[in-house]
C-alpha cells in the first residue's frame, strides 16, 4: 500500500505544479492520467460507478467530485481540492489536497491551513488502542473550535484491496464510540469543511457536491496505516 500510495503522493505533487491561474481542470486531469501511466498504476476513480475521470477537481464552494472540465479554467484567488486515487499491484491509495491559485482571501487561506491541520489532529487520533470516532471527533473539535463547519453527507473509508472498504471514518462525533483501532487497519482519513453551513447538495451532473449557502469548502485526505508505533501516513511524499 505505501507504494500505491507513494505514486498518488507523486501525481499529487505533478498536479500541483500545474495548478495556476489559466489551467483548466482538463489540463490538470490529462497530467494526472500521464503520470498515472508513467508509475504503471491506474486511477482508481475512472470507472468507479460510473465516474469518468482520474481526477476529482472541486473549485471554490464545490465541496467533492468536481468533474474535470475544459470550460473550467482557474483564476488568480480561486482554491481547488484535487482529489486523486491509484490502484497499484493489488491495493488502493487515495489522498487530497485543497490548494490556493495565485494570491487568495485570508479567509480562504485559513479554511485550507485548518483543513489540513484538522487531519493531522486526525491522524494523531488513529492509534492503537483508541476508538474510531476519536478520529471523527479530533477533526470536529479542531474546526468547529475556528468557526468553521464539517461536512456531514460525506465520509472517510477503510482502504486496501478495494477503494472503499469498512469502516466509515465520519469526520463528527464524540470520542470513545465505534470499533477499537488495531495495528493493520488503514483508512483514508478526508475531512471536508466549509466556511459557512454544513450542508451541501448534488449537482445535476449527479456527481458534483456543493455547499448550500455558497461557501468556499475544502478537502484534504490522506491514506493512514495504523501500527505498533503509531500511524504510518502511507500517501505522505
Ligand atoms: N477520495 C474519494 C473517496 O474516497 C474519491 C472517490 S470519487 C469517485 O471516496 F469518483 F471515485 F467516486
Ligand atoms: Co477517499
Amino acid at each position: 500500500m505505501r507504494r500505491s500510495c507513494v505514486a498518488v503522493a507523486e501525481v499529487l505533487q505533478v498536479v500541483k505544479e500545474n495548478i495556476r491561474p489559466g489551467s483548466s481542470t482538463m489540463d490538470l486531469e490529462h497530467i494526472a492520467e500521464e503520470e498515472t501511466k508513467k508509475r504503471k498504476a491506474r486511477p482508481a476513480f475512472k470507472g468507479y460507478m460510473g465516474y469518468p475521470y482520474c481526477l476529482c477537481a472541486s473549485v471554490n464552494s464545490e465541496v467533492v467530485h468536481g468533474m474535470p472540465s475544459l470550460k473550467k479554467v482557474l483564476r488568480g484567488g480561486d482554491i481547488i481540492s484535487i482529489d486523486f486515487g491509484v490502484l497499484l499491484d493489488g491495493f488502493y491509495g487515495d489522498a487530497a489536497m485543497t490548494l490556493p491559485v495565485g494570491a487568495v482571501s485570508d479567509k480562504a487561506a485559513r479554511l485550507i491551513d485548518t483543513t489540513a491541520a484538522s487531519l493531522e489532529e486526525a491522524i494523531k487520533a488513529a492509534k492503537e488502542g483508541g476508538h474510531l470516532s476519536d478520529i471523527s471527533y479530533a477533526v470536529q473539535s479542531y474546526v468547529e473550535r475556528r468557526g468553521f463547519s464539517v461536512v456531514r453527507e460525506f465520509v472517510g473509508h477503510g482502504i486496501g484491496r478495494n477503494l472503499h472498504e469498512a469502516p466509515q471514518v465520519p469526520n463528527f462525533g464524540l470520542p470513545g464510540r465505534g470499533i477499537k483501532l488495531k495495528a493493520g487497519m488503514v483508512l483514508a482519513i478526508e475531512p471536508m469543511i466549509n466556511i459557512g453551513g454544513s450542508a451541501v447538495k448534488v449537482l445535476d451532473d449527479g456527481w458534483t457536491a456543493v455547499t448550500v449557502d455558497g461557501s468556499l469548502s475544502a478537502h484534504f485526505e490522506h491514506t493512514v496505516a495504523i501500527t505498533q508505533s503509531g500511524p504510518y501516513v502511507l500517501s505522505r511524499p
